[in-house]
């Protein structure tokens, strides 16, 4: 499954990565929010949250809109019953119902307030202008909905916004000379950036 691949190799990255101040990630396509938040209640289980900055980006901004108001349908998951019983345990106290309508459920506060989402295009080259220097970007599931072209823009600025050495995971095959394949889990693929091709970045 995809979620659990990237949080498998995300966890790995911040525990091999340790002590050099939080480590800044971004979630490239964010859509209404789900993973990420799904990220971030993981990575609080896990006792890992004070060590990230979680930035989410998206260049749809009706998107964003959902995501910062968090509200996700009961009915889309089987019903309020369904939703709560299929929760595994660790992970029931990030959802609660919504507080304005009973229908919708969102996270608690302490894991909203813990994203800062950007409206940013990632096919625009003003990207490296509008999202400082990441050690990890994940992006999964965006490059398959564009074209050929922007595909390769994104891809470009996508590399030129990681740190030497830093990691994308993605669940896309993905062959670029700055990057070196670091690993696969289930669908997910995992690719260091080349410690010789630090990117020209504006931070
Ligand atoms: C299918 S959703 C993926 C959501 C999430 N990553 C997941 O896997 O559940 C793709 C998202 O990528 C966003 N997207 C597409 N092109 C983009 C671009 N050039 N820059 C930023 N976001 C983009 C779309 O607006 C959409 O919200």
């Amino acid at each position: 499954m995809v979620f659990h691949g990237t949080r498998d190799v995300l966890f790995k990255f911040i525990r091999e990565h340790g002590g050099r101040g939080a480590i800044k990630i971004a979630v490239v396509g964010c859509s209404a929010g789900e993973e990420v938040y799904s990220l971030l209640a993981a990575l609080d289980q896990a006792g890992l949250r004070s060590r990230v900055e979680l930035r989410a980006i998206d260049n749809d901004p009706q998107m964003l809109i959902r995501a910062q108001r968090a509200a996700y349908s009961f009915g889309e998951y089987g019903g309020r019953q369904n939703f709560f019983e299929g929760l595994a345990r660790e992970y029931r106290e990030y959802f609660v119902e919504h507080p304005t309508d009973s229908a919708f459920f969102t996270l608690v506060p302490r894991i909203k307030k813990g994203v800062h989402f950007q409206l940013a295009d990632a096919a625009k080259s003003d990207f490296k202008t509008n999202v400082p220097r990441q050690d990890v970007v994940v992006m999964n599931n965006v490059l398959v909905h564009v074209q050929a072209e922007e595909r390769e823009k994104i891809i470009s600025n996508v590399i030129n916004s990681l740190s030497p050495g830093g990691l994308l995971i993605t669940n896309e095959d993905i062959d670029h000379p700055s990057l070196i394949p670091a690993g696969r889990a289930g669908a997910i693929r995992s690719y260091v950036l080349r410690l010789d091709s630090a990117a020209q970045y504006a931070q």
